[in-house]
């Protein structure tokens, strides 16, 4: 993947939340590419760190440690009010909640003039944009609803209207479709795509849906605060004709690959370690057909005992109280 094109790099980033004297690692050493262009959907189970992720590139929320460069431009050395400018111009942010999205009491077209208003534009500029948004989310008609006079998906694009009001380069959306059917949902995703193909916005959208990977290109999966694996389309899949890919199973169009990160640490889905029996130490072994082949580990007394042997060794040898207390208490 040449860099040149990445518009999002993430490395090795870390989020820790401390509330009270508990500490919440959202994001553990989180590597990610988006390419300029892309429309990447970003899955995972509940509390995994995909709204941590998506606040980081957002602007919203600064990370713990790491690297984050969206469009050359680090994050992390940004001044409070260059990430304002950022989040005012730079990136667009739609949420699953209608009402998080939208002003109640603003007028479609109004909320769209808002962000404008708010970044200085001039006003006859402003109107004239706020129309063409609502023209191109195909509510040319409802210029004048409140948000409770619009459906669910009506409130969703024009809350994408009103992330594309600054012309920002990165669109991010944490669950857009979340409170929709799937049929709206699908008009949603075809606006998102329309967006990506004519205008190449570069998009990222959180979601529950496993079946996300069909509206997007590539879908990422986090897993406890780290990109785990991947879900590309078959190279087949795009040069079939539309009714044969339909026909074609899941497996046949998709494939799901296993994230390796920078330092080499890839994660082994939990299904495979309790099938196999897998405990915290393993085999591995380089095959003849250039692969690699993971084993749980047959002589683990050895291993652990072994670790027990360095363990007390370092205990010995350093002054710190701290470890005699550990081991004392493990060994009660
Ligand atoms: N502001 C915060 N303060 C403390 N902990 C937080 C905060 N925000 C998130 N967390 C914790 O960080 C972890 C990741 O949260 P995050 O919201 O990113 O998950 P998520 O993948 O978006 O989950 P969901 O699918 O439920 O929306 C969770 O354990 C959560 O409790
Ligand atoms: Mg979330």
């Amino acid at each position: 993947m040449p860099d040149n094109d990445a518009f999002v790099i993430c490395q090795d980033l870390y989020k820790i939340f401390k509330v009270a004297d508990i500490e919440v690692m959202a994001l553990q050493g989180l590597d990610l590419t988006v390419m300029e262009g892309e429309l990447v959907g970003v899955v995972g189970a509940s509390g995994s760190g995909k709204t941590t992720l998506m606040n980081v590139l957002g602007g919203l929320t600064r990370p713990s440690a790491g690297t984050v460069l969206v469009d050359g431009e680090n994050l992390l050395k940004l001044s409070t009010r260059e990430l304002t400018n950022y989040r005012q111009v730079e990136v667009g942010f739609v949420w699953q909640q209608g009402s998080r999205n939208l002003i109640p009491y603003l007028s479609a077209l109004d909320n769209i003039k808002l962000p404008m208003t708010l970044a200085g534009r001039a006003g006859g500029d402003i109107d004239r944009r706020a129309r063409e948004l609502m023209d191109k989310v195909e509510l040319s008609d409802r210029y004048d609803h409140k948000p409770l006079q619009l459906s669910g998906g009506e409130q969703q694009r024009v809350a994408i209207a009103v992330a594309l009001a600054n012309e920002p380069k990165l669109l991010l959306a944490d669950e857009p479709t979340g409170e929709l059917d799937s049929a709206t949902s699908d008009q949603v995703y075809a606006l998102f795509q329309r967006l990506n193909r004519e205008d190449g916005l570069t998009i990222c959208i959180v979601s529950h849906d496993p079946q996300i990977a069909q509206h997007v290109g590539r879908v990422v999966a986090i897993r406890d605060g780290k990109l785990a694996s991947e879900t590309v389309r078959r190279r087949a899949d795009s040069q079939q004709p539309a009714d044969a890919t339909a026909e074609a199973s899941w497996e046949d169009r998709f494939e799901e690959l296993i994230v390796l990160d920078s330092s080499g640490r890839l994660q082994i889905p939990k299904q495979f370690r309790e099938e196999l029996g897998f405990a915290n130490r393993v085999e591995m072994e380089m095959t003849d057909d250039g692969g690699i082949v993971i084993r749980p580990a047959h002589n683990l007394e050895q291993t652990s005992s072994q670790a027990e042997i360095q363990l007390q060794r370092e205990i010995r040898a350093g002054e710190d109280g701290r470890g005699r207390n550990w081991l004392r208490r493990r060994q009660a």
